[in-house]
């Protein structure tokens, strides 16, 4: 093959790029409180964007309407093509199981045990499996993966905090998503459990070869997990660009970031 084939080569692969998650546009107000006023995001195949933003910028605000716990006042939100915003319930609920949320906080079921938190998004989504007649090898799988498989029949209140995100992750793993967006993964933890969860991310996003929306404001995490970053200002895109771009920056806004 001549050089000109392999550039040409090349640039195709790139141009070819699956698009997994698109917003165009996006906005949304609570009263006077104008939180997106037009935020734009493209999240590619087997990547990981990172978007940090000031607590209160409206990071979990766009992730709930990305993923249809929010109603946008107006804009495009595409998961793999689809418009989500013109979507039935059905249709909603299938391009749901594409996609595994770790909430900002975790939101595990407490009075239910590890194995029941997992069985949840299973039997949530009944049409997925409707063939699985034992669902002890997928929770396994999953446990496995975030190395908790023997916390199966804890509450979740016998598990410390870093345990609690990895089950998180392991039942939004249990679905098989081919995105994953994850809402703050490491607030709240000390810095050696926060390094343990980046080094489970990036597990995952081999393992699983999923494309991941990373929401934090912690530096280390964008640093060691993004390979490329937005940094939402005043509900709108600010700048962009790979974590050596942004941190060494002259603008005084991206540079707070970075502090
Ligand atoms: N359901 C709601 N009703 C009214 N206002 C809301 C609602 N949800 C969020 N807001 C407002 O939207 C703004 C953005 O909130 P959001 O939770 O998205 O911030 P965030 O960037 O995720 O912050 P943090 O880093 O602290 O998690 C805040 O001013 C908040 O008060
Ligand atoms: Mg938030």
């Amino acid at each position: 093959m001549n050089q000109t084939q392999n550039i040409l080569d090349v640039t195709k692969e790139q141009s070819e790029k699956k698009l997994m998650l698109e917003i165009v546009d996006l906005r949304k107000s609570f009263g006077n409180n104008h939180v997106l006023n037009g935020f734009n995001l493209e999240l590619f195949e087997g990547e990981n964007l990172v978007i940090m933003g000031k607590s209160g910028s409206g990071k979990s605000v766009m992730i709930k309407c990305l993923v249809g716990l929010m109603q946008a006042d107006s804009g495009s939100i595409k998961v793999m093509g689809k418009d989500i915003t013109k979507l039935n319930r059905v249709e909603l609920d299938n391009i749901r199981t594409e996609i595994g949320f770790l909430f900002q906080g975790n939101a595990l079921y407490d009075s239910m045990t590890v194995r029941e938190n997992l069985e949840f998004p299973l039997r949530r989504h009944k049409k997925k499996f409707e063939n699985l007649t034992d669902t002890t090898p997928l929770i396994t799988e999953a446990l496995e993966s975030v190395g908790l498989a023997h916390t199966v029949n804890l509450m979740p209140s016998e598990l410390s905090g870093g345990m609690k995100k990895r089950i998180a992750l392991a039942r939004a793993l249990i679905l098989k998503p081919k995105i994953i967006l994850y809402d703050e993964p490491t607030s709240g933890l000390d810095p050696i459990t926060s390094k343990e969860i980046i080094e489970l991310m990036r597990r995952v996003q081999k393992q699983y070869k999923t494309s991941s929306l990373i929401i934090t404001h912690d530096v280390d995490c964008a640093r060691v997990v993004s390979e490329r970053m937005i940094l939402l200002v005043d509900g709108t895109n600010y700048a962009e660009g790979t974590f050596t771009e942004l941190a060494s920056s002259n603008d005084e806004q991206v540079k707070a970031f970075f502090k």
